[in-house]
């Protein structure tokens, strides 16, 4: 029998391993779920954190209605690991990679943003020749000036062209209001507040074209405070909170969620009195300016990450060479994809191993 650390306590792992606390994560999903589903809306959860089906299929069973997800190869893995309901919240360009799309459709309702006629001939052609139809939704720039069209009458011409096009289906309108995540919560609900209201006019104007916009999405984890409260939009996409960070908490004032996901490392130096090295540096921790936090000690400060090395500054501490200790994740986005497993854990001890499935599917 290959060895298994299932039922083993963490202690046992080798490090730097990635873990998360599944009792944590599952309060956060129960939390982001319930906020959706208390404000009249759906969740579509983003995934381009955890990267793991059997994380996505958590949320599913939590009451999401499906997934969002930033690459098409991330779609490919939801779809073949059952998931059907998905939403490509990025752009799909490129003969390759809209034949994956089309051909994808086949087996998942997947749909799409779009924000130009280009994408959608594009997406037409490839769906007609392969006799599907492609759900999409059109991306509008609500502020953050990244993607996106503008609001208003620029939106509505393309929802016209997309519901002119053979083999794309006008599903709805999209805004991902990321100017705002980082905003203290006065000017965040300001600014929440307009982007939905952006939105919302957008959608009354194309409905009163006699369109039918079946989905209004927006959201993220750090406007899950703000934005289900205001009217015009049908479903949420915030993800990355059911891990939870320093990032989150620090950078973006998130609030009401628990720490679950944390790196494991051991104590590989001691080289002075008030200083340690541990073994997890930023290719296992992560390379955002966000550093890690150390669970449950008040003796040991994360104090700068080198490529393999964490410092340690070290207060009275009694800690040892050998000593495995946990990292809560400094921004969980930048720290899945850097690993090929996830021990779910409960109680210390390990309860699953996933593999990271689309861990690497950047295409
Ligand atoms: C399109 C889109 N939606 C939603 C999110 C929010 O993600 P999360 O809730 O994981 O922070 C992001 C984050 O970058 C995004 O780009």
């Amino acid at each position: 029998m290959p060895y298994s650390p299932i039922g083993k306590s963490i202690q046992v792992l080798d490090t730097p391993a990635l873990l998360v606390d599944l009792d944590k994560m599952e309060n956060n999903i129960q939390k982001m779920a319930a906020r959706c589903r208390d404000s009249g809306l759906h969740w579509r959860p983003h995934a381009k954190g955890h990267k793991t089906p059997a994380i996505a299929h958590k949320q599913l069973r939590a009451g999401a209605i499906g997934i969002t997800c930033a690459k098409l190869g991330e779609a490919e893995v939801l779809a073949d690991a059952g998931i059907s309901d998905i939403l490509i919240a990025n752009q799909v360009v490129g003969r390759e990679k809209v034949a994956r799309l089309v051909n994808l459709r086949r087996r998942a309702d997947v749909m799409v943003a779009v924000d130009d006629p280009v994408h959608i001939r594009a997406i037409s052609d490839a769906a007609t020749d392969v006799g599907v139809n492609v759900r999409v939704l059109i991306e509008v720039d609500v502020g953050m000036k990244r993607c996106g069209v503008p609001p208003g009458d620029p939106t509505l011409a393309l929802a016209r062209q997309t519901h002119a096009a053979p083999g794309v289906v006008f599903a709805g309108i999209m805004g991902y209001e990321g100017h705002a995540m980082s905003l203290d919560d006065a000017a965040k609900e300001a600014a929440c507040r307009k982007a939905v209201g952006e939105l919302s006019k957008t959608r009354n104007l194309i409905e009163d074209a006699g369109l039918c916009v079946g989905i209004v999405s927006a959201g993220g984890t750090g406007t899950l405070a703000f934005t289900p409260d205001f009217p015009g939009i049908t479903e949420i996409q915030a993800g990355g909170g059911i891990f939870m960070d320093t990032y989150y908490r620090d950078g973006l004032h998130v609030r009401g969620l628990e720490h679950a996901l944390s790196v494991l490392t051991t104590v590989i130096s001691r080289a002075a009195p008030d200083r340690a090295v541990a073994d997890a540096g930023r290719k296992t921790t992560s390379s955002h300016p966000s550093l890690p936090e150390v669970k449950d000690r008040t003796d040991v400060v994360v104090t700068g990450l080198a490529a393999e090395h964490a410092l340690l500054s070290l207060t009275n501490s009694d800690i040892e060479i050998g000593d495995k200790i946990q990292f809560i994740s400094g921004y969980s986005d930048m720290t899945v994809f850097l690993h090929d497993q996830i021990y779910g854990t409960r109680n210390d001890r390990v309860e699953v191993v996933w593999d990271i499935l689309a861990r690497g599917k950047k295409q």
